[in-house]
């Protein structure tokens, strides 16, 4: 952690002013006092001088262990306090390895924010991470408020609890290196207000691609076509789902993007049929930072259009990155941006297919020799210092790589591009993970609690390396978090180059098995995390979510994040505790029962229910008044359950009524925009299922004739009933999912 940042400057310049103003104030007419104090006002010149020549060494240029970084405008700062009465939980200002609820600030250093390439970053711990969105959130039982200080230069975030008043109250300071001050209250009153307002000011999430809520396989590296063959292989050979393979940045000439070694990926389009004819896809890595080598397409077009961020003095910015010697193309150019998509075009990327999408990382940007291992802040983005826009580079560099995997297709598809840096709005164009962590209990549970954060500020597709990326899991650990990533929005396995492999396979076969269960379990719930997705890409809510922002009188639910909802019907208990016999779960709602998803079994809120667990136990509960859409037959990857029947599972409330959505589309194509899909209504209530469109789409209208003709049609169907758990099968309906229909249980 740097101590000499402004921050602690502008607090320091701060005190010596006061401390004189103290003396000013407190000398009085005795001689004694007089000399002492004549005395104490030397050695406080003396001090205040040093100060003055310490602070005057950072007002032009900053030092970091070696490095150094000019400040040619001098020194800058801006803050503004806010005080939140009646507020005791405040959340969000992602990224931070810590828990849900933020911290006060007053004993230690405060939340940071500035994207950087932390190497093994320490866990409950206010260090800035690879992103930065500075956005917070406030609660109590009564109130949900946000503040959105709208500034991408390195800030920090003071965060006291005021004991002064009548009523407890949080105060918050902010405190930027550059800009303006450009803040956005959020009124609420409720979290969902909240959500919207921030929505209407930053976007919502995208709405992904269905097959990119599947389980994805990564690992620093699959080494040549023949490994990503054989890994593919060993999914089916153990009936292991997955939707997409990862290739890291071996897979390229020379750590050269947008190219393929020339040896081990030596027919990149074969390969990629390959994976095509069994409806898989797969993910290259495409880093910003760029070789300098006179021979590489990339870098002659860009430095030839004078696209990189240049230094101090006009030339060319250059720093150490996994190349060598790179150039940083300035992402914050509209004119660079569409250049770059334009390099995702098919017949520009060599060797890609439709189905290969992107990777962005190493985004903050990560500059191996600068300072802490970022770029200068003193390089040049046209009118701006990187001082000024540092936080913002990562989003811009997804956003460029999103565009261009959507004009590569003619505006058509939707793209998936996973970032690691990202900034207030990145939820517009992808998915976020949580950068390297490790093979380590703590660092698995701390996923719940950083994902949570991002939801919060809109950012909803996030995950947490599953397995750990440094180090090596035990099995168990393994195994514990594929079934906590089966339940997080961004489900990847991956692992740095020196590990051992860990494909779900070479733990013998009990923990295969476990593993195998926990992705199945995530694909039968595909269909409600895509709903959910919908949902979010129409509101702004986040997928994944705290207790507290759908029971927001409960206190009970205020710092809880070792559990989650999905949505608002599916609450999540993950086992994160090495050699766990049992969990305790808070289910939250006085009025609300939760159903045990696997064994039907009912429990009622609000109480903290022990869970005694085995290795193959995942508590998920699902709300009674909900009915969940699942597909129960499981295949190789989401594309081949296409075509897949439905389940609908009815969980009732206390008074026998459930309610629920059916969202159906192509999965993958930006049709639902023009309302190609199917969104129905689904309700049970006096012993009736039905469903009734939500929103009318122009594929129902095309259909409209078909469903009057079925609502006429009555048959009887076939059902089993198990009177212990209350639980009724209807099997085989054969209802239509885009039409209107009725089930009448009697
Ligand atoms: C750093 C990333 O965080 C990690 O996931 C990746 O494997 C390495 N860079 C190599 O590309």
């Amino acid at each position: 952690m740097r101590k000499d940042t402004f921050s602690y400057k502008v607090t320091s310049t701060v005190a010596s002013v006061w401390d004189n103003i103290k003396r000013v104030f407190s000398s009085q007419a005795d001689p004694e006092a007089e000399k002492k104090e004549e005395a104490d006002s030397a050695d406080q010149a003396e001090a205040t001088k040093e100060e003055e020549e310490k602070a005057e060494e950072g007002m032009w240029e900053e030092t970091f262990k070696s490095h150094s970084d000019s400040k040619p405008n001098g020194p800058s700062s801006i803050s503004l306090d806010f005080s939140l009465p009646g507020v005791e939980h405040v959340y969000g200002i992602p990224e931070h390895a810590d828990d849900l609820k933020l911290k006060t600030t007053d004993n230690g250093d405060p939340y940071r924010l500035f994207n950087l390439d932390v190497f093994q970053y320490e866990l409950y711990n206010p260090m800035a991470l690879y992103g930065a969105v500075p956005v917070m959130l406030a609660h109590n039982a009564q109130r949900t408020t946000g503040i959105f200080w709208l500034n991408a230069a390195e800030t920090w975030v003071d965060i006291s609890s005021n004991t002064a008043g009548k009523i407890p109250q949080t105060d918050v300071r902010w405190i930027s290196e550059s800009g303006i001050i450009d803040v956005f209250i959020m009124l609420g009153p409720t979290p969902k207000h909240v959500f919207s307002q921030y929505a209407s000011l930053t976007g919502t999430q995208s709405f992904p691609p269905l097959a990119s809520l599947g389980y994805h396989q990564c690992r620093w590296n699959y080494n040549d076509q023949e490994d990503v063959r054989s890994v593919d292989a060993g999914f089916d050979e153990y009936d292991i789902p997955y939707d997409f393979i990862w290739l890291d940045i071996e897979h390229t000439d020379g750590k050269r993007y947008f190219t393929w070694d020339p040896h081990k990926f030596a027919t990149p389009k074969e390969m990629l049929q390959g994976l095509m004819d069994k409806k898989r896809k797969m993910v290259a890595i495409v880093d910003p930072h760029i070789k300098i080598d006179s021979n590489y397409k990339i870098h002659n077009e860009i430095r030839s259009r004078g696209f990189y961020v240049k230094n101090k003095d006009g030339g060319d910015y250059e720093g150490w990155c996994w190349p060598g010697n790179a150039g940083y193309p300035d992402f914050t150019r509209a004119d660079m941006r569409a250049w770059w998509a334009s390099m995702f075009a098919y017949d520009q990327y060599e060797g890609s297919m439709e189905n290969l999408y992107t990777w962005n990382d190493m985004n903050e940007p990560s500059v191996f020799n600068g300072p802490e291992v970022t770029m200068h802040k003193d390089a040049v983005h046209g009118d701006w210092e990187n001082r000024d826009v540092h936080n913002l580079y990562g989003l811009y560099v997804q956003m460029a790589t999103a565009d261009g995997l959507v004009q590569r297709s003619g505006g058509v598809e939707r793209p998936f591009v996973l970032t690691r840096a990202f900034f207030a709005g990145s939820q517009r164009y992808g998915a976020v993970w949580t950068g390297d962590n490790a093979a380590e209990w703590d660092h698995l549970k701390i996923s719940i609690p950083m994902c949570l954060s991002l939801g919060l500020v809109g950012i909803s597709f996030c995950g947490a390396d599953v397995g750990g990326f440094f180090k090596s899991p035990t099995p168990e650990l393994l195994v514990r978090w594929y079934q906590t990533g089966a339940y997080q929005p961004f489900f990847r396995a991956h692992a740095h180059l020196d590990t051992p492999r860990r494909e779900p396979w070479l733990f013998g076969p009990e923990n295969t098995a476990l593993i195998r269960e926990a992705v199945r379990q995530r694909y039968t719930f595909l269909p409600y995390w895509y709903q959910q997705f919908y949902h979010a890409y129409r509101t702004g809510e986040p997928v994944m979510r705290p207790l507290w922002v759908e029971y927001t009188q409960d206190p009970a639910t205020f710092a809880v994040d070792d559990e989650f909802l999905i949505g608002q019907n599916l609450l999540v208990h993950p086992v994160t505790e090495e050699g766990a016999r049992g969990v305790t779960a808070y289910l939250p709602g006085k009025e609300e029962v939760w159903f045990d998803i696997h064994t039907f079994q009912k429990h009622n809120g609000a109480q903290n229910l022990y869970i005694p667990v085995t290795m193959s136990s995942i508590p998920v509960f699902q709300r009674g008044g909900s009915i969940i859409p699942r597909k129960m037959r499981v295949r190789r990857s989401s594309s081949c359950m296409e075509h897949d029947p439905y389940t609908l599972y009815a969980a009732l409330n206390a008074r026998g009524v459930a309610e629920g959505e059916l969202y159906i589309d192509d999965g993958h194509t930006f049709n639902y925009e023009k309302k190609e899909f199917i969104h129905r209504r689904l309700s049970f209530s006096n012993n009736v299922l039905s469903s009734v469109y939500v929103q009318r789409s122009s594929f129902c209208l095309k259909h409209k004739s078909t469903s009057m003709i079925k609502s006429k049609f009555r048959r009887q169907l076939e059902f089993d009933f198990d009177a212990s758990m209350s639980v009724v099968t209807v099997r085989k309906p054969g209802m239509n999912a885009g039409a209107d229909w009725t089930v009448t249980l009697q």
